[in-house]
């Protein structure tokens, strides 16, 4: 049973990535299970300056889901190429992802160059919702997406650039088509969708920031359109990601066009989840008479 796949000649064991901000510098991990079952793993969003993030609270409980408005909070992308991917590199052999924020094209550009000589797959966030003057301004508007995306392909060299999207967009397909005229590599989607919770008693909102972004499996089939509409629309290869809990989740984000799938808020519910989706796979593929995950890729 086959379940390699590869983005941009990267092989990846199997197409299952714990997504940025879910899974630390995969370090944090490595006492739980042993990262080397992982088909990769993208890293916490790194800035060309260590940031504290956001004021506290953070986190906001929804059903079936939450709210995030973390920040970008992060050592710095001078700490992830000198400590962060080392470290990770002696203990994991699999796909290294770095995700780069920036709140200008230089800053993304400089981060891009430090970052690409290290890892396998430079991922450009341009969808943080929880910033201002950066993340997601970049990536709600098609000309500013191609200026970033073009600027950063320069700076990545021959590391593949995967340009991760924003959900908060009216059309996402013209995004994406812009960054792939733009010359990105691949498309990761969906970053969170801008939500909101209020603290009743309180009458405040709960995250401190006021809004922030919300993932979780409630969001799944919103991300699982997204990528099924940009899939049929480009050719770039995709990760999917949005709401993924499950064996069975990956395999309908392949069908709708994803080659990878990142897994996300499940993370942080369940620890574990990564390594039980890569273990029922497999049984999984049985069942449905799939013997290698690439023929059903983008089938529907
Ligand atoms: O706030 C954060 O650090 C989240 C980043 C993101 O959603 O890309």
């Amino acid at each position: 049973m086959v379940t390699e796949v590869k983005l941009c000649g990267v092989a990846l064991k199997n197409p299952v990535v714990p997504a940025s901000g879910t899974f630390g510098f995969g370090l944090e991990m490595a006492g739980v299970y042993d990262l080397n079952l992982l088909g990769g793993i993208s890293l916490k969003g790194s800035t060309r300056e260590a940031r504290f993030g956001n004021e506290c609270p953070r986190i906001a409980e929804t059903p079936d889901g939450m709210i995030n408005s973390v920040g970008l909070q992060n050592p710095g992308v001078d700490a992830l190429v000198n400590d962060k991917i080392p470290a990770l590199r002696k203990i994991y052999s699999g796909a290294v992802i770095a995700n780069i924020s920036g709140f200008s094209i230089e800053e993304y550009v400089a981060c891009c160059e430090k970052a690409a000589p290290h890892c396998d797959i430079v991922e450009l966030n341009v969808s943080c919702p929880n910033v201002h003057g950066g993340g997601m301004a970049f990536g709600t508007d098609a000309s500013s997406a191609a200026r970033v995306t073009r600027a950063a392909k320069q700076a990545c060299g021959s590391t593949p650039l995967f340009v991760k999207l924003s959900p908060n967009v009216t059309d996402i397909v013209s995004i994406a088509k812009a960054v792939e005229d733009a010359g990105a590599d691949g498309l990761t989607l969906i970053n969170t969708i801008l939500g909101m919770r209020i603290d009743i008693r309180r009458r405040t909102p709960v995250v401190a920031a006021r809004y922030g972004g919300f993932s979780g499996r409630a969001v799944f089939p919103v991300a699982l359109r997204m990528v099924n509409q940009v899939a049929k629309a480009c050719s770039l290869p995709l990760m999917g990601c949005g709401g993924v809990s499950s064996a069975r989740d990956v395999i309908e984000m392949m069908m709708a066009g994803a080659t990878a799938v990142q897994v996300g808020a499940e993370n942080l519910r369940n620890p574990l989840v990564c390594k039980q989706i890569v273990e029922e796979l497999p049984a999984l593929m049985q069942s449905l008479g799939i013997k290698d995950l690439n023929e059903i890729i983008g089938i529907v």
